[in-house]
C-alpha cells in the first residue's frame, strides 16, 4: 500500500510554533478518527493510512518521530515485529558497537544494569511519547535506536539519511505464540479474560496484529534489503539461532566495525554470543529485578524472555492452523524470493 502524503501532518514551520502538546494532540486527534478493532492485547488497534495496525500511543509517537527527528547517516536503526527477537538483536548489536569500552567479558558490563531496552531505546514507545521531543543531538555516534514501524512508515529522514537498518523476521507461527502469550500476561493483569491461542490466531491472520499485517512488515525491509543490501540487513531469528557468531560477525561488518585477526584471536565473537545468549542474559539481575518504561506501562525485564526456542509452535498450535498460517505465508512470499 503506498504512503497517502495528505494524511502526514507536517513539522512546525517556521513563526508556526507548536508547543510539543499541540503537535501531539494533532496526531491524537487523527489517529482517533481513524478505524479500529479489538486485537490479541488489552487494548485497541489502530488502522494507519499506510495499512497497518498500533495502539494509539506508539502510532502517535511514529508521527511525531516522523516529523521531529533528524537521522544521521551514522546512526543504526534496530527493526523489528515485536517479538521476532528485538531484544536479543538490540542486546548483540550494542555489545558489539560499544565492545572496545565495554569488553563483552568485562564482570562491569552495562547489562548488569541495563537491560537491552534501555541500551538501545525504541523511538515509537520511549522516546516520542508523552509529549516529549527528546534532545538527541548531543548523543555520540553512532546513535543506536529501535523502531517497529513498518519500513514504509520510518520516519522519512532515517531512509533519506541513508542511515544503516538492522531488520530480524521470525517464523510467523513462533512470533504468534510469543505474542499470544506477552499479550495474554498483560490480559490477566489488566482483570480481562486470557484469549484462546485460536482466537489470537484468527487475528494474527487477519493482519490485526501489533504492526501488523505480518507478511507485509517482512517484506517491506525484504524489498529494502534487496534493493538496497548496504543499507538494510535481513537477519532470520531462526538462523541466528543456529549460527549466532556467524550472525555477529556480519552484523558488525554491516554496520562497520568488523572483527580483527587480534580480535578473533581472542574469542571477542564468542564472548558476545555468550554475553547475549538467552541463558545468560536471563540470569542477570538487570533482566530478574529490572523495568522498562515503554508506552503502555512500565514492563518487567524478565517478560521479554520466555523460552527463546525456535518452533515453540508445535506445542501450541493445531496442525490445520499451522497449515492456514503457512499457506498465508506462501501466497504472500510467492515471487519475492523469500521462503517461509
Ligand atoms: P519466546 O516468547 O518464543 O520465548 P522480542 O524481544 O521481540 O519481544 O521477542 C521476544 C522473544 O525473543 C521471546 O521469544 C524471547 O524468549 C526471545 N528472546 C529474548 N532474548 C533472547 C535471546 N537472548 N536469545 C534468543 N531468544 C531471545
Amino acid at each position: 500500500m503506498s504512503s497517502s502524503p495528505s494524511m502526514r501532518i507536517s513539522p512546525p514551520q517556521e513563526g508556526e510554533a507548536k508547543t510539543n502538546e499541540e503537535l501531539y494532540q494533532q496526531f491524537t486527534n487523527l489517529v482517533s478518527s481513524w478505524p479500529c478493532s479489538p486485537a490479541l492485547s488489552n487494548y485497541q488497534l489502530y488502522r494507519h493510512d499506510n495499512g497497518w495496525h498500533s495502539s494509539l500511543a506508539p502510532m502517535v509517537g511514529t508521527m511525531v518521530a516522523d516529523a521531529c527527528f533528524a537521522a544521521r547517516p551514522s546512526d543504526i536503526i534496530v527493526a523489528t515485529l515485536p517479538k521476532s527477537g528485538t531484544t536479543w538483536i538490540k542486546a548483540l548489536l550494542y555489545s558489539t558497537v560499544h565492545r572496545r569500552e565495554h569488553p563483552a567479558d568485562s564482570c562491569g558490563h552495562p547489562f548488569n544494569i541495563h537491560g537491552p531496552h534501555e541500551c538501545i531505546k525504541f523511538l515509537d514507545y520511549q522516546l516520542y511519547t508523552q509529549n516529549r521531543i527528546p534532545d538527541l543531538d548531543e548523543l555520540p555516534d553512532p546513535r543506536l535506536f529501535a523502531t517497529h514501524v513498518p519500513f514504509v512508515s520510518l520516519p522519512r529522514s532515517v531512509v533519506a539519511s541513508g542511515c544503516k537498518i538492522v531488520y530480524v523476521c521470525r517464523d510467523p507461527k513462533d512470533t504468534l505464540i510469543s505474542h499470544w502469550n506477552f499479550a495474554n500476561k498483560f490480559r490477566v493483569r489488566d482483570g480481562l479474560e486470557p484469549l484462546s491461542v485460536e482466537t489470537a490466531a484468527d487475528y494474527f491472520c487477519d493482519g490485526v496484529s501489533p504492526f501488523g499485517p505480518y507478511w507485509d512488515h517482512v517484506l517491506g525491509y525484504w524489498r529494502a534489503h534487496s534493493a538496497n543490501p548496504e543499507q538494510v540487513l535481513f537477519f532470520r531469528y531462526e538462523e541466528m539461532s543456529r549460527d549466532p557468531a556467524e550472525h555477529v560477525r556480519r552484523l558488525a561488518k554491516f554496520v562497520g566495525c568488523p572483527f580483527s585477526v587480534e580480535e578473533e584471536e581472542v574469542c571477542a565473537v564468542d564472548a558476545i554470543v555468550k554475553l547475549c545468549s538467552f541463558e545468560h542474559m536471563t540470569g542477570l539481575e538487570a533482566t530478574k529485578g529490572g523495568k522498562t518504561e515503554l508506552t503502555f506501562g512500565v514492563v518487567e525485564n524478565s517478560s521479554f524472555f520466555r523460552r527463546g526456542q525456535v518452533g515453540d509452535w508445535e506445542n501450541h498450535l493445531s496442525p490445520e492452523t499451522a497449515r492456514k498460517i503457512d499457506a498465508i505465508s506462501e501466497a504472500k512470499f510467492r515471487g519475492s524470493g523469500l521462503s517461509v
